[in-house]
């Protein structure tokens, strides 16, 4: 296992949870990074931990939801460093949402925040790593809610699981030409954005813990990483049981 040193590491959504805390465990490494999210006095923040930690880092405020931002982001990152030799696309957000009270707009804008800022950055990546002799690693924050339809989660869920798919393709396309992926799919964790939103969580972890698993990743490179295990152990009972018993089992789970 290759500890992740010396590289230059691209981190969208690193000005709080998973996404900073990542950044923050490979700060000692004396690696290059570039972190970017849309609040630009919490990225500063980040920004100055990971440069007291021992790295060098450019932070960017930049919307993920715009394609040429996100072009332009991996653009500052080789101008400024050469190369983006692991990325991680971290942006995305999955609020408490029924399908008996969304609109057409709220599933639109899921599937935006989950999949688009995906897209947006995973294109200029591909393109950039086909030109560096090593490739690169392009690692994603899926969720076990993109391994199927997770109540009051749907749009989430559904949005995850295209990214999922994508990248899957992307992953057998491009490994001849050394671009590696991984999808991390976390179960729930404990961060501060999602800490009152009423839905039932079992088994969450804390961001820490999330990040150690998502280190653990970005260094082994595995095609997909589920975790912490009792939730991807439920997830994949359910995906094995006949649907009427899944059914019940998550009706069950989402009403607490
Ligand atoms: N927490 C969980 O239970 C859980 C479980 C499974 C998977 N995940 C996934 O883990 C990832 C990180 O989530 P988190 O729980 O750590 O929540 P978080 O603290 O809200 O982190 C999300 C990060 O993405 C950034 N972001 C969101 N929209 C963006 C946009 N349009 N452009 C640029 N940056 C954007 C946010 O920064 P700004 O707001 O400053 O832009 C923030 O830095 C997400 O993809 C989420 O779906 C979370």
């Amino acid at each position: 296992m290759a500890r992740i040193t010396d590289r230059t590491v691209l981190i969208v959504g690193a000005s709080s949870g998973i996404g900073a805390e990542v950044a923050r465990q490979l700060a000692d490494g004396a690696n290059r990074f570039v972190i970017t999210a849309r609040r630009a006095a919490a990225l500063a923040t980040v920004a100055e931990e990971i440069r007291a930690a021992g790295s060098a880092c450019l932070d960017i405020p930049a919307d993920a939801l715009n394609a040429q931002a996100a072009a332009d982001v991996v653009a500052a990152a080789v101008t400024e460093y050469g190369s983006v030799d692991v990325a991680l696309l971290n942006a995305g957000q999955g609020p408490d949402m029924s399908m008996d009270r969304v609109s057409v707009a709220d599933v639109a804008r899921i599937m935006a925040l989950n999949y688009d800022v995906v897209v947006n950055y995973l294109i200029p990546l591909i393109k950039q790593m086909r030109s560096q002799p090593d490739g690169g690693l392009i690692a994603h924050t899926n969720s076990l809610a993109g391994l199927m339809g997770i109540p009051r989660q749907g749009p989430y869920s559904a949005a995850k699981a295209a990214a999922r798919t994508l990248i899957d393709t992307a992953r057998v396309e491009l490994a001849p030409q050394g671009i590696r992926f991984t999808s991390v799919h976390p179960g729930f964790v404990a961060t501060e954005r999602i800490s009152g939103d009423g839905l039932p969580k079992p088994f969450q972890i804390s961001q820490e813990r999330a990040a150690r698993h998502v280190v653990r990743a970005l260094e082994r490179e595995p095609a997909q990483a589920y975790f912490p295990w009792p939730t991807a152990a439920l997830v994949r009972t359910l995906r094995a049981l006949p649907t009427p018993f899944s059914t019940l089992v998550l009706r069950k789970l989402a009403s607490g």
